[in-house]
C-alpha cells in the first residue's frame, strides 16, 4: 500500500512536470456547442462516436505553437481504431481534409497536417515528428467507440520563454505598437530551430528504411539537381496501402510523383510533390503486387519520357512536359507505409549512387537526418528552410528580442559555406544540410540579390557582436561577393545582370528581371554600405570599396532616378513604375542623400512619393500601381514594407512610420483578427487578408522587422562601434507619452525608459553595461547630447 502511494505521487509529479513543459490549448469547442469553453488543466475530453457520426473537438491554442502533439488516453471502449488529429494555422482550413497541408517541401516537420492513430491502450501518445506553426487542432474519432483524453497539448520543439522574459523587451503608451513588437519577437522565437532538434524522418530497420506517411525528399548532391536521364531502381515492401516515389525533382520536392496504391490496384503519375498534383498518367497494378512482400521497382526517365516497371513488368509508360531534370527519392502518401532497400541510380549504365537505406549515411544522402546547426528558418509552418534573402531582415529582429545569435550565426555558417565559384551564394539550404568546406563548383543562382542580403546580414552580425573571429572568417567571403558584383558593372558604373535566369526575387509570382535593375544595384550599394565600417578591421582595403560605393551611388542617381516618378524606376526595361523595397534601400544606404555629383538630397522627395503612391488602407503596395500593366501582382508585403519602415525611421519621418505600423502590422497583431496567430504573416492582399491563399505562411520571420525598429528608433538604442563598446540612444518619440525597454548586447543589456510628464516635460533614464560608453541624444525638438559612462544610470529631466 505504501509503495502504491509513492508510485501514485511520483506519477503525479511526472505528469505535472510534463504539463508545465507543454503548450496547452486555451479553449475548445465540441460538435454541438457554439461558444468555446475554457480548457482547464484537469479537463478530460470525452469523444464518443457511433461509427456514423464522428465525434469532433476543436482545440484553440490562442496563437501559433509548434512541436510534438501529445495526449493521454485515460479510458477507452469499443472500436477506437479511427482517431485523427488535424492541424491548421487558421480556423477556416481545419475543415479541409488535409488541414492546411500537406507540406512536402523540406522534411523539417511532418509532411501531413493529419495524424492518424489506432488507439489500443490507455497510455500517452506523442507524435514522432514535429508539427510546425499551428493555432488550431481538430480531434476526430470516427469509429464506433469512446475515448477519454487528458493532458492534450504540444511538447515544444523551440524555446518557450515567455515573451515578457526575453532578453530584449519593449513597452510603450500605444498598446498596438507594444503588441507588434511582441508578435515579431514571437515570430522569431518560432523560427529559431535549435541544433539537432529535428528528428530523423525515416526509421532505419535491418530490412531498410521504413517510411510512413512522408513525402519523398530528393537525394542531394552537387550533381543531382541537374540529372536529366537516368535509371532508378529499388526494392520495396509495402506495409500499409501502398508507396510512392519521385523523379525529376527539384531540391524542394517538386517533380513527378508516382503514387502506387495497392489498396485499389492503381498507379498514377502527378506533377508536383504528391498525388494531389495534376495527373500525368495512370494505370492498373497486376494482382501480384501485394502488401507485405518484396517488389523490384525500376524507373527510367529522360527529358520527355518516364517508364516504370515492377517485377520486370512495365506498368506505366508516358511522355511528359511537367519536369525536365532533377533528383529522385522514395516516400509514402498519407496512410501509406513501406520499407525500401537496395536503391540505386545509374546514368548511361554507370552506377552513380547506391544504398541499402539501412544506415545513417542514407539519412544524410537524402537530407532526412537531424539539423547539424542551430538555424533561423523562414516560417514556422511553411518554409522551414534557411533562406539567405530573409536573414538581413530577421537578424535585426532576433538581436532586439530573443538575442538568438546562435541561430543567425548558424544560418550564416550554413548558407555562407555554399559559396559558388564566381563569389555569390546559394539562396537557400535545407536545415539538414551540412556546411561545406569548399566552394560549390557551379556558377548560376536563380536569386542573385539574396546573396547581397546574406552579405549584409554578415555585417549586421559583426556590428551586433564585435566578434573578431566571425569577422576574420566572413569578411573575405563577403568581399568575394562584392568583387563579383564589381566585375559585373558597366562602364556607366551600374551593375548589369546579364543572365536572365539569375533575376528572380522574393516576389516569385512576378516577372523576373535582368539587365540594369534598380533593386539589384541598390541592394548592392546597401551591402557595401553595411560593410564599409568593418573592412579595414578585416584587413581589406576600405578605400577601394568606399570608392566603389561612391561611384555606384553616383551612377544610380544619374541613371536610375526618374524625375517623372520622383523615385528610382524599376529597371531599364520598366521605367514607368517603382519598387517599394528598392527605393527604401536607397534611403537606408544613404544613396538618396549622397550629393557626390552635387545632386540634391532626394530623401524627403522619395519618402513623400512612397507615401503618396504606395499607401493603401491596409498598408503599402510592394510596387507602384502602374506595375499591374506589366504583370506585377498587387500585394502588400510585410517584408518589403519592413524596409520602408526602416527607411522612414532612418529619415526621421515619424508620421510615415506610424502609419505603416498601424495600417499594416496593427491588424496582423490584433487578437480579434480572423487570421490571428500571434505572429507576423508572409504576404497580404490589397484588402489586408493573407495574400497567397491557403498556402500563406501566418508566421514568417521576414515580416517581423518592426520589432527591431521599435527598439532601434523608439527606444533609440544603436551601436556606434561593433559589439556596443560604444553606443548611442537617440529616441524618436512618435507622439507617444512613454516607452521603455531593454536591448541585449554582448556586454549586457542597455535599458531605456523615457516619458513626458503631466506638464509635457521630457524625462529619460538610460543605463548601459560596464566597460562601455554611450551617448544620449535628446529627441527633437529638444537639443542636447550627454555621455553615459561605464554602467552608470543617466537621468535627464527637462
Ligand atoms: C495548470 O498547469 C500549469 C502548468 O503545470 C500551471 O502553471 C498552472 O498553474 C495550472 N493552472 C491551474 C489553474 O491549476
Ligand atoms: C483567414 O481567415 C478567413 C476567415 O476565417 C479565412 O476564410 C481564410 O481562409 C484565412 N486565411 C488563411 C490563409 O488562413
Ligand atoms: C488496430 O490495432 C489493433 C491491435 O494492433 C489491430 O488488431 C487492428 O487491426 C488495428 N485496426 C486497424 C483499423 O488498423
Ligand atoms: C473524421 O475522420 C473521418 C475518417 O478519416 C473522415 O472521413 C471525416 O471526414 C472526418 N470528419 C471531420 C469533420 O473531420
Ligand atoms: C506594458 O505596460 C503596461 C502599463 O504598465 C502594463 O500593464 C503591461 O502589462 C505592459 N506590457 C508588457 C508586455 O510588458
Ligand atoms: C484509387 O484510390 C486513389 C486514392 O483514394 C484515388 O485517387 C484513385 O482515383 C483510385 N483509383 C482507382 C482506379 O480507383
Ligand atoms: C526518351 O525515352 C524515350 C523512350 O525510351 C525515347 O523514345 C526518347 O527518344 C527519349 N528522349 C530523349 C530526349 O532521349
Ligand atoms: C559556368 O559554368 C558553365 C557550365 O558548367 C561553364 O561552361 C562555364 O565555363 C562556367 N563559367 C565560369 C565563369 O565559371
Ligand atoms: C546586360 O544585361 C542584358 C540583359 O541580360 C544583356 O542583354 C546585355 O548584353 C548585358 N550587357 C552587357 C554589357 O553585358
Ligand atoms: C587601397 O586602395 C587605394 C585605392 O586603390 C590605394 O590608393 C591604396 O594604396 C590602397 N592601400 C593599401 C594599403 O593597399
Ligand atoms: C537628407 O534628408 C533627410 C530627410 O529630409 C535627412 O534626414 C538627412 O539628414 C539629409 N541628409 C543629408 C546628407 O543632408
Ligand atoms: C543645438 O544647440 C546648438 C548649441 O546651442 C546649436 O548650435 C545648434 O544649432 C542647435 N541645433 C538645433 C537642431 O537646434
Amino acid at each position: 500500500m505504501k509503495h502504491d502511494g509513492i508510485l501514485a505521487l511520483l506519477g503525479l509529479l511526472a505528469v505535472s512536470v510534463k504539463c508545465s513543459a507543454l503548450y496547452r490549448p486555451v479553449s475548445y469547442v465540441t460538435g454541438l456547442q457554439k461558444d468555446p469553453l475554457q480548457l482547464l488543466n484537469d479537463t478530460v475530453l470525452k469523444l464518443s462516436s457511433d461509427g456514423i457520426t464522428p465525434a469532433i473537438v476543436v482545440l484553440d491554442y490562442g496563437r501559433d505553437v509548434e512541436g510534438y502533439a501529445t495526449f493521454q488516453v485515460s479510458q477507452r471502449s469499443g472500436d477506437t481504431s479511427a482517431f485523427e488529429m488535424t492541424y491548421s494555422e487558421s480556423h477556416a482550413l481545419l475543415d479541409s481534409d488535409m488541414g492546411d497541408g500537406p507540406l512536402p517541401l523540406a522534411a523539417a516537420m511532418d509532411t501531413n497536417r493529419v495524424n492518424r492513430y489506432n488507439i489500443t491502450d490507455k497510455k500517452s501518445y506523442t507524435n514522432r515528428l514535429i508539427q510546425g506553426g499551428l493555432r488550431y487542432q481538430k480531434l476526430n474519432l470516427s469509429s464506433a467507440g469512446e475515448i477519454f483524453l487528458s493532458s492534450i497539448g504540444l511538447e515544444p520543439s523551440v524555446s518557450r520563454t515567455p515573451l515578457t522574459e526575453l532578453p530584449g523587451s519593449f513597452n510603450c503608451s500605444d498598446p498596438v505598437l507594444t503588441r507588434i513588437w511582441h508578435a515579431g519577437a514571437r515570430t522569431l522565437q518560432l523560427s529559431e530551430v535549435p541544433a539537432h532538434s529535428v528528428p530523423d524522418f525515416w526509421i532505419l530497420t535491418s530490412e531498410g528504411a521504413l517510411v510512413d506517411s512522408l513525402a519523398p525528399q530528393p537525394y542531394y548532391s552537387i550533381w543531382s539537381p541537374s540529372l536529366t536521364s537516368y535509371e532508378l531502381q529499388f526494392s520495396v515492401t509495402p506495409i500499409s496501402q501502398g508507396f510512392g516515389f519521385t523523379v525529376l525533382s527539384d531540391t524542394l520536392s517538386n517533380g513527378i510523383y508516382i503514387f502506387v496504391n495497392i489498396a485499389n490496384a492503381s498507379i498514377s503519375a502527378h506533377a508536383g510533390s504528391s498525388e494531389l498534383g495534376t495527373t500525368l498518367a495512370s494505370g492498373k497494378l497486376p494482382a501480384s503486387i501485394t502488401l507485405n512482400s518484396w517488389h523490384k521497382v525500376k524507373s527510367t526517365v529522360n527529358l520527355s519520357h518516364v517508364s516504370i516497371s515492377i517485377n520486370n513488368l512495365i506498368i506505366l509508360d508516358f511522355s511528359q512536359t511537367a519536369s525536365f531534370y532533377g533528383s529522385f527519392s522514395v516516400g509514402a502518401s498519407l496512410g501509406h507505409a513501406a520499407i525500401f532497400t537496395n536503391l540505386s541510380l545509374s546514368v548511361d549504365g554507370q552506377q552513380r549512387y547506391s544504398s541499402t537505406l539501412k544506415d545513417k549515411a542514407a539519412l544524410q544522402d537524402f537530407l532526412l537526418g537531424t539539423n547539424p546547426l542551430p538555424v533561423s528558418v523562414d516560417g514556422s509552418r511553411r518554409d522551414r528552410i534557411a533562406y539567405a534573402g530573409d536573414l538581413d531582415m530577421s537578424s535585426s529582429t532576433a538581436f532586439a528580442s530573443t538575442n538568438g545569435l546562435e541561430f543567425i550565426n548558424g544560418s550564416i555558417e550554413l548558407l555562407g559555406s555554399y559559396q559558388l565559384t564566381p563569389g555569390f551564394f546559394v539562396p537557400n539550404a535545407k536545415i539538414q544540410q551540412f556546411p561545406r568546406t569548399t566552394d560549390v563548383p557551379a556558377n548560376i543562382t536563380g536569386l542573385i540579390d539574396y546573396s547581397f542580403s546574406l552579405v549584409s546580414a554578415m555585417a549586421k552580425f559583426y556590428e551586433q557582436t564585435g566578434d573578431s573571429v566571425f569577422l576574420a572568417r566572413w569578411a573575405p567571403k563577403a568581399a568575394r561577393m562584392l568583387d563579383w558584383a564589381h566585375s559585373q558593372t558597366l562602364p556607366n558604373g551600374l551593375l548589369n545582370i546579364t543572365d536572365p535566369s539569375m533575376g528572380g526575387d522574393w516576389d516569385y509570382y512576378d516577372p523576373t528581371l535582368s539587365g540594369v535593375v534598380s533593386k539589384f544595384n541598390i541592394v548592392y550599394a546597401y551591402s557595401l554600405k553595411q560593410w564599409l565600417p568593418h573592412l579595414s578591421q578585416a584587413g581589406l582595403n576600405g578605400t577601394v570599396y568606399r570608392q566603389r560605393l561612391q561611384s555606384l551611388q553616383r551612377a544610380i542617381n544619374d541613371h536610375l532616378w526618374s524625375d517623372k516618378l520622383q523615385a528610382y524606376y524599376q529597371s531599364a526595361t520598366y521605367q514607368d513604375f517603382f519598387s517599394q523595397e528598392a527605393n527604401a534601400l536607397a534611403i537606408l544606404s544613404d544613396t538618396t542623400s549622397s550629393s557626390v555629383s552635387g545632386s540634391n538630397n532626394r530623401t524627403a522627395a522619395l519618402l513623400s512619393t512612397m507615401a503618396r503612391e504606395l499607401s493603401v488602407l491596409k498598408g503599402a503596395l510592394a510596387f507602384s500601381n502602374a506595375s499591374v500593366a506589366s504583370g506585377w501582382a498587387q500585394k502588400i508585403s510585410p517584408y518589403a514594407s519592413g524596409y520602408h519602415l526602416k527607411a522612414a525611421f532612418h529619415a526621421h519621418d515619424g508620421i510615415q512610420a506610424k502609419r505603416l505600423l498601424h495600417s499594416l502590422w496593427g491588424p496582423i497583431s490584433d487578437p480579434a483578427h480572423a487570421n490571428y496567430t500571434g505572429c507576423i504573416w508572409e504576404t497580404m492582399n490589397m484588402d489586408g487578408t493573407p495574400g497567397l491563399g491557403s498556402s500563406t505562411s501566418l508566421c514568417h520571420a521576414w515580416g517581423a522587422g518592426p520589432t527591431a525598429d521599435l527598439s532601434r528608433y523608439v527606444l533609440g538604442i544603436q551601436p556606434v562601434t561593433p559589439g556596443f563598446k560604444e553606443w548611442k540612444v537617440a529616441p524618436q518619440t512618435l507622439d507617444l507619452s512613454w516607452a521603455a525597454g531593454d536591448y541585449p548586447t554582448p556586454r549586457g543589456p542597455i535599458s531605456v525608459d523615457w516619458f513626458f510628464d503631466c506638464s509635457g516635460r521630457f524625462q529619460i533614464a538610460v543605463r548601459g553595461p560596464t566597460g562601455t560608453k554611450g551617448t544620449v541624444f535628446l529627441p527633437s525638438p529638444l537639443n542636447g547630447t550627454f555621455e553615459v559612462q561605464d554602467g552608470k544610470t543617466f537621468r535627464y529631466r527637462q
